[in-house]
């Protein structure tokens, strides 16, 4: 796949509300470029392998409570480094990244500024696709609810700081069409992005 062998991976990350079929179309990306022969990995924020991921999994139960700022630091902290896979020619698949960050934490009344301060510096994605489905749809999917934020009401004004955030840069898919037609897209678009970071498209970072 990579005859100079020495180019970087790509950060692909896959954003929008809860029940937006991000999480399956993460698993058949991954195994649709691993088939393909590229060094390629699924990861998923917040990822609650993690002691801090324990904390933010208690919290997203319902299981204890913290305040909205410490929570929101917590989902930070819990954002890995990834620049060194990426430099040793490995893509990643993120299921959410730091604009779930911000577009929850906003959604909740908390200044927009300060939910990005720490994100600053992270490694910014060379293609966030987002899956657009309204609210009430997602609602009517499958274990809705079972999770702190699973709220009509509160996912609406998630969406609307999702809008907010995104430029021209994000890649905006119809999450409401078939499963294969968004898997479509979706390999349309990583391969895109796995071609260019291979042609030397150089790492940015967050917010910046
Ligand atoms: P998940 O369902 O993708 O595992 O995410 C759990 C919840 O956490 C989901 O409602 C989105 C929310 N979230 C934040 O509030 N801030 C963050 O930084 C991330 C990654 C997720």
């Amino acid at each position: 796949n990579d005859i100079r062998g020495c180019s970087r991976g790509s950060l692909i990350v896959l954003e929008g509300l809860d029940r937006s079929g991000k999480t399956s179309q993460c698993g058949n990306l991954l195994a649709y470029l691993q088939g393909k022969g590229f060094s390629v990995e699924a990861w998923q924020f917040p990822d609650r392998s993690t002691s801090v991921g324990k904390m933010i999994s208690a919290y997203l139960a319902n299981e204890s409570q913290l305040d909205d700022r410490t929570i929101h630091l917590l989902f930070s902290a819990n954002r890995a480094l990834m620049e060194n896979k990426l430099k040793s020619g490995t893509t990643l698949i993120v299921d959410r990244y730091s604009y779930s960050g911000v577009a929850f934490s906003a959604a909740k009344g908390l200044n927009i500024e300060w939910c990005k301060a720490p994100e600053v510096g992270l490694i910014a994605p060379d293609v966030v696709v987002y899956l657009d489905v309204p609210p009430e749809k997602a609602a009517e999917r499958g274990g809705y609810g079972l999770e702190k934020y699973e709220q009509l009401d509160f996912q609406g004004k998630v969406a609307e700081h999702y809008h907010n955030l995104l430029d021209s840069s994000w890649e905006i898919v119809d999450g409401s069409q078939s499963i294969e037609s968004v898997e479509r897209q979706l390999k349309d678009l990583a391969m895109h992005s796995i071609l260019t970071c291979q042609r030397g498209k150089p790492l940015t970072n967050l917010w910046s």
